[in-house]
Formats: structure tokens, sequence, C-alpha cells
């Protein structure tokens, strides 16, 4: 089974210990990670999700799964868009991220993991995964998932961030991501966590398999039309279509 990147030993001891070090990393990062995402996109995030979200077909009135939900960021637009008619469910392992998520959203939150849904069958036109594809202990199991629970012809879309096939726009990449925004986030942010959550972020960047392999996993899975485009070399959305049963 394809991981999405290798053991980082800096960080954990072996692959076992990966899925306890990120719930933890993300329940003690929970506090700080809106304000890390507004000064790391320059307050474009909302914006960009929204966006994402209406060109991949959002419309009023669907049912939507936001797998790893963290504190609401992509749930919230995709709220806007289905409006009272629609459906947003959010999922996410890190009860720290949840409650975040709670304190400003009403809609209904399941703490579960991408590998095992609590859903049956059939049940969304929408999945959507935001920035947590690279969390994920093997791409076969979840991309298996996500169709499960897609209705035939329903849409997934993942959003991630990639390496650049530029390599100057990936120098820029990491200058801005892996660089001053780390030193930022410790000079604002007193907590340790918010800096070792954008450590993190920026070496499972580094370190994970490049978007065709992710395509060839999505094809493999089930998945029609599958394809990944790049917005400012770096965002990536991969987007699939999930084939009806034989
Ligand atoms: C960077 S945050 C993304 C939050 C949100 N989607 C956004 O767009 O800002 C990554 C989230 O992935 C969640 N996560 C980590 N491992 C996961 C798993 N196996 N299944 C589902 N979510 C997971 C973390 O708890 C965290 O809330």
């Amino acid at each position: 089974m394809t991981q999405p990147h290798p053991v980082l030993t800096g960080y954990y001891g072996d692959a076992r210990e990966r899925e306890a070090f990120v719930r933890d990393l993300f329940d003690n990062g929970a506090a700080d990670y809106d304000r890390i995402n507004s000064i790391m996109s320059l307050g474009s995030g909302a914006w960009y999700r929204r966006r994402v979200l209406r060109n991949n077909g959002l419309v009023a009135g669907q049912r939507v799964l936001d797998i790893a939900v963290g504190t609401g960021l992509l749930a919230r637009e995709a709220v806007r868009i289905v409006q009272a008619d629609g459906l947003v469910v959010g999922l996410d392992p890190s009860f720290g991220m949840l409650q975040q998520a709670r304190a400003s959203l009403t809609l209904p939150m399941v703490q579960g993991r991408a590998e095992a849904l609590p859903f049956a069958d059939g049940s969304f036109d929408l999945v959507t995964m935001g920035y947590a594809l690279r969390h994920m202990a093997n791409f076969g199991s979840v991309f298996a998932e996500f169709r499960r629970v897609l209705k035939p012809g329903g849409r997934l879309l993942i959003l991630e961030i990639a390496r650049a096939e530029n390599r100057f726009v990936q120098a820029a990449a990491m200058l801005w991501l892996g660089r001053i925004i780390p030193a930022v986030c410790g000079l604002m942010m007193p907590r340790r966590q918010g800096r070792l959550l954008m450590r993190y972020y920026w070496d499972t960047i580094e370190e994970c398999v490049p978007a065709k392999t992710i395509e060839a996993e999505l094809r493999a899975s089930g998945f029609g039309d599958v394809h990944s485009t790049a917005s400012l070399g770096v965002f990536r959305e991969y987007v699939g279509v999930s084939r009806a049963r034989g």
C-alpha cells in the first residue's frame, strides 16, 4: 500500500507512532491553527476554498462530507454554498480541532478517521478533504472509503500543498512556508506547538510522493475523470468522480 511519505524519525519512532503524534500535534496546535492559516494565506484562505468548491460544481441542496474538518475552514465555505436545503458533515480525529470548529459552526461533526468512515454507502454528493492527505496511513484504504460513501457519480475533491514542478517556485515556497512562516509563528505564538505544526507541515510536503502517484492511486481505487491542477504552483486540487460499482 502506498504511503504519503516515509517514516519521519525526527518526529516519531515508527509508522505505528505516527497516528498518535499527528493527533497530539493537532490537539495541541488547535488554538493557533486559524491564526497560522490566516498569516500563511495572507487572508485569502476562505476566498480560495469557496472558489474551489464552486469550480467543482458544488451547488445549493447538496450533501457534503468534509473529512479532516479541523477548525472548519473548508466546511464553513461549503455551508454557505449548499444553504439550508443541503447538508455538510465534518469528521476529524482531533478533539482539540473539533472543539474549535464547534465554537463557531453548528453542523454535525463526528470524531473519527478517514480510514474508517462511520457513514452508510452512497450518502454524499461531494467528499472534500483539505490539507490532510499527507496524514493518512495509506492511500488505498482511504480512497476506498471515500468512494464507498459517495453516491455513484459523486465527486471527490482533495486540496493539498504539493512540491512545485518549477524549481524557482519551489524555492520561493520553501522560503515562505518552510522558513518565514515557522519563524513568524515562533515570534507571534509563545506556545511551542504552532512552530512544531509548521515545521512538520513543511517536512511532510517535502517528503510527499508526487501528484502523479496520487492520481494513479485514485484511478486504481475506482475514480474516473481523475486530474489535478495547481494554483501558484503548490496549491494542488485533486479531483475524481466515483464510478458506479459493476
Ligand atoms: C491542516 S488541518 C486541515 C483542516 C481543514 N481541512 C482546513 O482546510 O483548514 C489537518 C486536519 O487533518 C486531521 N487528520 C489527521 N489525520 C487524519 C485522519 N487519519 N483522518 C481524518 N482527519 C485526519 C487533523 O486532525 C487536522 O484537523
